[in-house]
């Protein structure tokens, strides 16, 4: 981007965004906060439940900073969750225990009418004090992430109520409601775009959108449901924080993540973990930064999965124009030390 921001200066993660020659290769991971962390364990069980987690900001600070206590990460993720945006719509939404998220499901248009981004902001200001406490603090050189969830992944979770298998359900209302379902991506977009303002006004240097479920859908709609929002947020953002990176995570897009590199509304796209990476060096390198994208079965096996895992990523796609990260979360059952000898690794490659 021509215009980085002044503060790009001594932050690895900011440099690469910024299309700069960066001081060190910046590894982060998603879902690095988390509960393969004894210490996360032991601060969730302070919280009434997980929502209650993600809105006390102390508890959620202090989460967000343990794996750089831990390990020489080069960001911070604030920790919250995508689902704050449904419920700050005025959804209800809980956890279960084991289960995972779960909301009250839309099941037909009218479902629609309560919903609202008034107050959006009064709403979420818990995500922003959390940020606020992080930023003040950030060590030297790490910067710090917002996030949230695109609206086709928000909206699955708004229609199914839960996770699903085969989203019948939002496909059949996406195709069968056409003028609901765009009202709800408007609706979501809106949102998607204030919320990540605000972060950013909290102290957040670079957002990332996680589209988790956008290969579930064939390439119009896609282009439709996934890109379009997306691009329509990154442009809002854009006019309101100038010069603050996007990283766009579609997850499962396959020759789709072209369209969200030409689009070039994107400084970086999050790539998963099945996306060949000699196509993403020629064909998206050029246009966007790359992040990714180790499979995370290979850093919870560790050892020598992990370290060719590593190398493999680096040899095609490093050492310039790359962030080092997973190409979905870290998993629950993953020993932490493999977190600290997938750092050295990078570290030792390039120091
Ligand atoms: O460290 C970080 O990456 C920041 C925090 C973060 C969380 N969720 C915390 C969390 C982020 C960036 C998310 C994003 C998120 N949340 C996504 C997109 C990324 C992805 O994984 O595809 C999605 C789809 C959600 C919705 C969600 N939240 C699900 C499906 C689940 C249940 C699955 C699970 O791992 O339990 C959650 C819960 C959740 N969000 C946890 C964490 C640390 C685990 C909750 C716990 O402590 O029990």
């Amino acid at each position: 981007m021509d215009d980085a921001p002044a503060r790009s200066d001594d932050k690895p993660l900011l440099q690469t965004l910024a299309g700069q020659e960066a001081d060190r290769l910046p590894i982060w991971l998603m879902r690095q906060a988390g509960r393969y962390l004894p210490e996360y364990r032991e601060v969730r069980a302070k919280a009434k439940d997980f929502i209650d987690f993600c809105f006390r900001p102390d508890l959620a600070a202090e989460a967000t900073l343990q794996p750089l206590r831990r390990f020489d990460l080069d960001a911070a993720i604030v920790f919250s969750d995508i689902l704050v945006v449904p419920l700050a719509l005025g959804q209800k939404v809980w956890f279960e225990e084991g289960h995972g998220p779960r909301l009250e499901p839309i099941r037909e248009p009218k479902d629609l009418e309560p919903l609202s981004t008034g107050n959006l902001e009064p709403k979420l200001a818990a995500v922003y004090q959390t940020l606020e406490a992080v930023a003040a603090e950030l060590p030297a050189g790490k910067a710090l992430i917002g996030f949230a969830g695109a609206p086709w992944t928000l909206a699955s979770y708004m229609i199914e109520g839960q996770t699903s298998r085969d989203f019948a359900r939002l496909k059949r209302f996406a195709y069968g409601q056409p003028e609901a379902f765009a009202h709800l991506l408007s609706l979501l977009a809106e949102a998607v775009a204030r919320h990540l303002v605000a972060q950013v006004r909290a102290g957040a240097e670079v957002v990332q959108i996680f589209d988790s479920w956008a290969g579930v859908l064939p390439e119009p709609e896609l282009k439709a449901w996934s890109l379009a929002p997306r691009a329509e947020i990154a442009r809002r953002f854009r006019e309101a924080c100038p010069g603050v990176p996007v990283i766009a995570f579609p997850r499962g897009a396959g020759l789709s993540y072209a369209a969200f590199g030409d689009c070039g509304e994107f400084a970086a796209l999050g790539l998963d973990t099945t996306l060949p990476l000699d196509w993403a060096a020629e064909r998206l390198q050029p246009k966007a930064v790359v992040q990714g994208n180790l499979d995370p079965v290979k850093l919870l096996v560790g050892g020598t999965a992990l370290a060719e895992g590593v190398d493999r990523i680096l040899a095609a796609l490093g050492p310039k124009r790359l962030i080092f990260n997973l190409g979905h979360g870290v998993l629950p059952e993953t020993p932490p030390e493999h977190v600290g000898e997938l750092v050295a690794r990078i570290r030792g490659t390039r120091s």
